[in-house]
């Protein structure tokens, strides 16, 4: 190949029905063996994953995907880059899997050092953690030590993992991760994300100013529910992910920031999926100029290489912290010498401009979608995130799950994997970080064909509720 040539990418091609003959028995075998959550009754995902190169993903029958799901965040740069998986390898056959709590190592050092060298102003301590649940737990934990204060203020519509206690009570949805639940946990206090498409109490679409749920908050859970001072800290996203790709305006983030200093709340910023590159920045952070008192990661922190998760935070919250994070597999070597790989990689220069390249291309390519489909209500991107939210009709914006559901499906068929999930209606592309513009444009071309598919014979739609 000449120098400078571009290598041609690989299109992903569907050839068998789905589920291919491989795959059938083996999902068959899944279903008979997994508790009942691990059935997959919708065919949401209709084949059984042999291997993946780069952002494609091969099945036991030969076929390829898209791969618009990136390990729900944890495969950052496509299949394991071999930095990363070389890391981890030398990093494990040296050191084993050693508890880093008690035995430390030069890995998790270097990466703390690394870590901190990166991260928003003002946080200069973190402690190890596991997974995206165990740092919103933590979190909320040190929150509460720090100021003494025992509420946490929270926002209808995020997700922050699957912890019984805390986390299962701000599910996106009252969705089986939080049925029996939800009611019953203490000192948590909830108002609406804010959202400028769709606000409660307003019928319709937006544009809808989304500093009123900071009214609701201010003239109703501050009068009716809880003094402020028994406020510890406000919990939310830099970009609500799970709940469907939405970035609060400058406004919101300005006036959140006046109630924080007036009355002392401290700022959990949960970057479990917008950190490390996910948002065109190294921190969603950044996209708000936020400077939080703790900021928790997980997930593309791993870069495909072994679990690891972190909470970052200021002196004055963390410096002091006597236990509340950690645990057996917390920051062992292996997972740490990953990460750091995962850090230098993504810092080191042409991922960001990839995720704002493919930004760009969504814009251009799906948001024309809203003014051509009667059933496309709103597109929306954020760096490599896209939402995409399918209503009946554009005057009442009921949601069309049916529609959805049918879009997936001639997109799996296309040999492109998004993310979806029933009771979760909002369509998603979350492509790894470097994933070659060409194939997510050629992924963009199929989400236009197949959404005119759907809506030239829509499907008959059903109840949000219907689960
Ligand atoms: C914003 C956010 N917080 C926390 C979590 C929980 O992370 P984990 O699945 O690693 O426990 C998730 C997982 O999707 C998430 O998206």
């Amino acid at each position: 190949m000449a120098v400078g040539a571009t290598p041609a990418v690989e299109k992903p091609r569907v050839t068998t029905a789905l589920p291919g003959p491989r795959s059938g028995p083996l999902l068959a075998a899944r279903d008979r063996l997994g508790y009942a959550a691990l059935r997959d009754p919708h065919a949401e995902v209709p084949f059984v994953m042999a291997g993946k190169r780069g952002s494609i993903i091969e099945d036991v029958d030969g076929n390829t995907f898209a791969d618009h799901v990136s390990g729900w965040g944890a495969t950052p740069l496509g299949a394991t880059p071999e930095p990363v998986l070389e890391a981890v390898s030398e990093a494990h056959r040296r050191y084993g899997l050693e508890i880093s709590n008690y035995v430390p190592s030069p890995p998790t050092v270097e990466l703390a050092e690394r870590l901190i060298a990166l991260a928003p102003p003002g946080l200069t301590r973190y402690a190890p953690s596991m997974s995206g649940t165990l740092v919103v737990e933590a979190g909320v934990r040190f929150a509460r030590r720090a100021t003494g204060r025992p509420i946490i203020l929270g926002f209808l519509g995020e997700y922050h993992g699957e912890g019984t206690y805390l986390t299962a009570a701000q599910s996106t949805d009252l969705s089986e991760v939080a049925t029996g639940s939800a009611q019953f946990v203490p000192g948590l206090v909830f108002a609406p994300f804010p959202n400028r498409f769709r606000m409660p109490f307003q019928r319709g679409p937006g544009p809808f100013d989304d500093t009123l749920t900071l009214d609701y908050v201010e003239q109703w859970i501050l009068v009716h529910q809880v003094e402020p001072e028994q406020i510890a800290g406000v919990l939310i996203e830099p970009v609500l992910t799970e709940g469907g790709i939405i970035s609060p305006s400058p406004a919101f983030w300005e006036r959140l920031e006046e109630l924080r200093r007036r009355y002392g709340w401290l700022l959990i910023l949960d970057e479990v999926q917008t950190g490390i590159g996910r948002c065109g920045t190294m921190f969603g952070a950044e996209l708000h100029g936020l400077e939080p008192d703790l900021l928790l990661l997980g997930k593309g922190f791993a870069g495909g290489g072994q679990p690891i998760a972190a909470v970052l935070g200021t002196e004055a919250v963390l410096a002091g912290a006597e236990g509340g994070a950690g645990g057996t597999f917390a920051w062992v070597p292996a997972a740490c010498a990953g990460a750091l790989a995962n850090l230098e990689l993504v810092a080191a220069g042409g991922v960001l401009e990839n995720v704002a390249e493919l930004e760009a291309i969504a814009r251009r390519e799906l948001g024309p979608l809203v003014e051509r489909h009667e059933q496309v209500g709103d597109v929306r991107a954020v760096g490599a995130m896209v939402g995409i939210e399918f209503v009946t009709d554009k005057r009442s914006i009921t949601p069309a799950p049916a529609f959805h559901y049918a879009v997936h499906q001639a997109l799996v068929r296309r040999g492109v994997l998004g993310m979806t999930q029933w009771g979760k209606w909002i369509y998603r592309l979350h492509p790894a970080l470097n994933m070659p513009p060409e194939l997510f444009a050629w992924s963009c071309a199929q989400v236009c064909e197949a959404v005119a598919e759907v809506a030239a014979a829509p499907p008959t739609e059903f109840s949000v509720l219907d689960r």
